[in-house]
């Protein structure tokens, strides 16, 4: 008659949940926590993680972790609306893998964590993921199997949603990753070629900036062109403004989107200080690098213009929480190091949070810590209301991986409406690692 709880089912060998449930809470079904398992599916795409042998661009050869035999992984790109199939097959990764979709709010089931959402796929086993592509924007995808060797070895790329209206697409759309390599090597875009590029004058061209990797606030500095930051982490903002001499800083897992119009001369990306790296874009073939300005820092607080949300810094809130960020030394599991904390405690034994579907909830994020911290909540996107006491004033500003610096305080707020069992950890997956995880669960 329905109203028995569902039951857990199993395919391809991993413990989808049974419906979420405690105490006398309502059952949620098995459909909202899985992606649509039935249909043929509007694109698929086929992605093998093995290890090889890679050569760095800086001519070092590394044994590397790969999604396909290149690092990084390919780019699956899909349109807005689609139903999307990704088969993993994991080759000889002895220490398994997944797929999690960074940034995307797919159902729970779908969300690729070892040991909370599916079992690590294990070599010569496969595993098939379904979700519907509902936000249109950059996102990347990654193991989330020991995430930090995973991700450090190259089980990386690119996801990009393109909008179901091809009208709004730019003329160059180009996707810059940046990753280390032990400090030595660096990837960027799918290959070294994409280093030097010729656009034509009057070409809207669209950068897509993903930094992968930890330890590394990575500054991009574009010169020769005023330029418009029209997404972060993923999501449109409202009215952007041309910015000229602004360095846009990531860290790990978070994405900027850039926008300007080829002018009639060069245009560079410099990554980091400028060193070699990052992009020249020339009208021509030819061109001398633009000289590199002094510049400050972009701080989305107060850019764009403001619009309608969902909910406000003066919504009323059915949760509020606090996240103390910070790290001390302590003896754990035997070992007395530096460990990462969330209101004091190393995970496991970090708390959970603990909401109800539907429900509207705050968070206040303090890193009391010497480090910046990029918290990244699954499922979920942030709305940022305020940072250090001030309210956002600017474009509503989405984050699903938000940079606090030493001595910052956010407040977020997101609505519950994603139920199943979702991390909530620094980005910088040594912190991760070290003790700075802990889950966001339904009752
Ligand atoms: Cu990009 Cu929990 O991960
Ligand atoms: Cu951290």
């Amino acid at each position: 008659d329905g109203s028995a709880p569902p039951s857990g089912h199993r395919h391809h060998g991993a413990v989808v949940p049974a419906g979420l449930a405690a105490g006398d809470s309502e059952v949620i079904p098995v459909t909202e926590l899985t992606g649509p398992r039935d249909g043929e599916a509007d694109r698929k795409f086929t992605v093998t993680a093995q290890r090889k042998t890679v050569k760095l661009s800086s001519g070092k050869e590394v044994e590397a972790w790969t999604y396909n035999g290149q690092i990084p992984g390919p780019e699956l790109r899909m349109k807005e609306g689609e139903l999307v199939e990704v088969t993993l097959v994991n080759q000889d990764i002895e220490d398994g893998v997944t797929l999690h979709w960074h940034g995307l709010d797919v159902p729970n089931a779908e969300d690729g964590v070892a040991g909370a959402t599916q079992n690590a796929v294990m070599p010569g086993e496969t595993y098939t993921y379904r979700f519907v592509a509902e936000q249109v924007g950059t996102f990347w995808y990654h193991s989330h199997q020991h995430s930090k060797e995973a991700v450090q070895k190259g089980l990386f790329g690119a996801l990009i949603v393109d909008p179901a209206e091809p009208a709004a697409q730019p003329q160059e759309d180009i996707t810059v990753i940046t990753h280390l390599w032990d400090g030595a090597g660096f990837a960027i875009g799918a290959d070294d070629s994409m280093r030097r590029r010729t656009i034509a004058p009057g070409t809207t061209v669209k950068l897509r900036l993903i930094n992968t990797d930890d330890w590394v606030r990575q500054s991009y500095i574009l010169t020769g062109t005023p330029f418009k930051v029209t997404a972060i982490d993923g999501t449109d903002l409202n009215g952007p403004t041309e910015l000229e001499n602004q360095s846009l800083d990531l860290l790990t897992g978070g994405r900027y989107d850039v926008a300007f119009t080829m002018p009639d001369r060069p245009v560079a990306l410099r990554v980091g200080r400028g060193d070699g790296l990052g992009i020249l874009m020339t009208p021509d073939g030819g061109g001398v690098l633009p000289a590199l300005q002094r510049t400050t820092t972009f701080d989305p607080t107060h850019y764009g213009t403001a619009a309608e949300t969902p909910f406000d810094a003066d919504s009323e809130f059915d949760r509020e929480f606090t996240m103390i960020l910070d790290n001390r030394f302590a003896f754990y599991n035997g070992r007395f190091a530096a460990y990462d904390t969330i209101n004091g405690a190393v995970f496991p034994n970090t708390p959970m949070f603990v909401v109800k579907k539907g429900e509207l909830v705050k968070t206040l994020i303090v890193n009391r810590s010497a480090v910046e911290h990029p918290m990244h909540l699954h499922g979920h996107h942030m709305l940022v209301l305020s940072r250090n006491g001030e309210r956002v004033t600017g474009s509503p500003w989405w984050s699903d991986t938000l940079d606090v610096a030493p001595g910052e305080s956010y407040e977020v707020a997101f609505l519950a409406d994603n139920p199943g069992v979702w991390m909530d950890h620094c980005h910088n997956l040594v912190h991760a690692a070290a003790g700075m995880t802990m889950h966001l669960m339904y009752d």
